[in-house]
């Protein structure tokens, strides 16, 4: 069996991270996470450090948060190398409460964290099994910002074939079985030309709350898939959302799992006070 974990946006919340890598042990062979690491949250080297050490095959890429924390660490460094992460984004784009916690992970992160963030790739494409995996934070794209920056909504955000198109048009290869994005906060699955009879989002509007945790078998063998956030969901339901992918069995889960926000919350309150009044920021309910 070859089983494969895919999280996605931790966002420095090792209070949800530790409590999905816990339940991962002993269950996966390898680990994919599809960026976002840091910013947003408090906690971004506990969560670097379990992922840097993590001891199994790994397979990460670069998200937009990533890059704000290794800018303001380069900044603060006064390293020479710091203005080519503007390519992918400008500081005015970014919400104050954000930007405030680029500048609070890059003063606590060290050397090692940094250069960890640096050489993640904007996309990567790699075989597990018999399967070749396209990864990506934002949206498999000809154009690098897009890769990381710009969104790939499912249903019904965006209709079915344009969320399909755009992520098979520039995946890079025909050959691609399994594409894995992350950035919405809002998780998906495609298999081939139609979604799995599940929208979250939908789901959320209607007040039906999905049951975890929520499996989908694909015979036909092409997927597309976004696991949802470990640290700041954005799809109504706010337990940390990540998947096992079973490569054998043709097999996806997805799961939620319960963590302590009150703790998250009293930190949130104490060093970035605007993120809470900030309603879209954390959107999680204590
Ligand atoms: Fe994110």
């Amino acid at each position: 069996m070859v089983s494969v974990g895919i999280i996605s946006d931790i966002h420095s919340n090792f209070f949800a991270l530790e409590i999905v890598l816990d339940f991962l042990t002993d269950k996966i062979d390898s680990l994919i996470c599809a960026g976002d690491f840091v910013g947003y949250g408090f906690q971004p080297t506990e969560c670097l450090e379990s992922l840097i050490d993590y001891s199994l095959p790994t397979y990460y890429c670069l998200g937009n948060h990533d890059i704000g924390v290794r800018y303001e660490y380069c900044k603060l460094s006064e390293k020479n190398s710091c203005d080519k992460d503007l390519q992918f984004f400008t500081l005015d784009e970014v919400r104050p409460a954000a930007r405030q916690m680029f500048e609070n992970n890059a003063e606590v992160i060290s050397e090692e964290h940094y250069n960890f963030l640096e050489q993640l790739p904007v996309f990567n494409q790699f075989q597990i099994g018999q399967k070749l995996i396209h990864l990506t934070h934002g949206t498999p794209s000809k154009i690098e910002k897009d890769k990381v920056t710009r969104y790939l909504p499912a249903p019904p955000i965006q209709p079915l074939r344009q969320t399909i198109d755009r992520a098979q048009q520039y995946s890079g290869t025909k050959n691609v079985d399994i594409i894995i994005v992350g950035h919405t906060h809002q998780r998906f699955f495609i298999n081939r030309d139609r979604i799995q009879g599940w929208s979250h989002l939908g789901d959320r509007y209607n007040n039906i709350m999905v049951k975890y945790p929520k499996e989908f078998n694909f015979p036909r063998d092409k997927i597309i898939l976004n696991p949802g956030a470990i640290g700041q969901p954005r799809d109504g339901d706010p337990g940390a959302s990540f998947v096992i992918l079973d490569l054998d069995a043709n097999n996806v889960r997805f799961y939620s799992l319960e963590y302590s926000r009150k703790e998250l919350y009293k930190i949130a309150k104490r060093k970035c006070p605007s993120s809470i009044q900030d309603s879209t920021f954390w959107e999680i309910r204590f």
